[in-house]
């Protein structure tokens, strides 16, 4: 195991589900750790931010003092940093299916781009097993390509070969459900219809590690479906799957073990229905402290 080794697959994918099933995700026995995160911190700097009063005020007023305050901002200095990921430890293992919960701007999707080797951490430690595959299938579809190259370039971007992707290509163009559109360049792709693409693709060499933001995009009942037993099957042949979301009726359906993060930190780790009750009983009261 290295800290220098990814195999992981980010992509943007919304498995929001109402329409799942209740049932919680089938059990498999875990594996070995597949990742160990230690006391990692993932800033972002952000230039030029100071010396532009908002809206004409010479100084910041109150509610952007407590926006810093809140980000861990530090507004003495020329840079502003932003503590997006503060001091998060974890270990994930193989077989494991792992729901990353949160408001917004809590740091899920940071910690999936950190996870994957898309930004450096601060501080502190990511270790990946699993065969290296540096590029997540997000980094590298191409909007003014078409499905069909964007097809080949994901599929060698995650360690197939020329054959391997020709002879998975009617599969993926299959599971992605875009017929012929698939010639076409992906900037004229509906926003499900990418989604669909980047989950096929992405899945299309069973990953060690899959991670799924579902933030951007939609995927109809139908695709989550079927999104939903690609998933079982990726963490029944013992990887490990991290799904960010704002459903806990997917997270429900498809996790069993949340993170719940709050303002860059674990706030709690556990079973799916200790971890989504108390983070219910949170969003519910205003997102609140009691
Ligand atoms: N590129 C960036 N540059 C500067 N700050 C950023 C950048 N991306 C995110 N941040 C900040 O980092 C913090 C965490 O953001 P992140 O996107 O990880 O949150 P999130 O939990 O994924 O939120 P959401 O539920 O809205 O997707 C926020 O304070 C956000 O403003
Ligand atoms: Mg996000």
């Amino acid at each position: 195991m290295s800290d220098t080794e990814f195999s992981a697959e980010e992509i943007d994918f919304e498995v929001d589900a109402e329409d799942l099933p209740d049932a919680p995700a089938s059990q498999t026995p875990l594996g070995a750790p597949s990742v160990i995160v230690d006391d990692l911190h993932v800033s972002y700097r952000v230039f030029g931010s100071r010396g532009r009063p908002a809206r004409g005020a010479a100084q910041p007023s109150r509610v952007q003092r407590l926006i810093t305050k809140a980000r861990g901002m530090d507004p003495t200095a020329g840079v502003t940093e932003v503590k997006a990921v503060r001091g998060v430890s974890f270990v994930a293992r193989h077989g494991e299916s792992i729901g990353i919960v949160g408001t917004n701007g809590s740091g899920k999707s940071t910690l999936l781009r950190a996870l994957a080797g898309l930004i450096p951490p601060a501080a502190g430690t990511v270790y990946v097993s699993g065969t290296p595959s540096l590029l997540g299938v997000n980094a590298v579809l191409m909007k003014q390509l078409t499905g069909e190259r964007n097809i080949m370039i994901g599929g060698l971007a995650l360690g197939l070969s020329v054959k391997e992707v020709t002879e998975r290509f009617d599969e993926i163009v299959d599971f992605a459900g875009i017929g012929d559109f698939v010639y076409l360049p992906m900037k004229a792709y509906s926003a499900g219809m990418s989604a669909r693409l980047r989950f096929a693709i992405s899945t299309a060499a069973t990953p060690d590690i899959l991670m799924i933001d579902e933030a951007l995009a939609t995927g109809d009942a139908a695709f989550r479906q079927k999104s939903r037993e690609r998933i079982d099957e990726i963490r029944q042949q013992a990887g490990t799957i991290f799904l960010v979301s704002h459903s806990l009726a997917s997270v429900k359906a498809m996790c069993n073990r949340v993170i719940w993060l709050d303002k860059g930190q674990i706030r709690m780790d556990g079973d799916v229905e200790t971890v989504a009750r108390a983070y219910r009983r949170f969003t519910r009261s205003g997102g609140a402290d009691d």
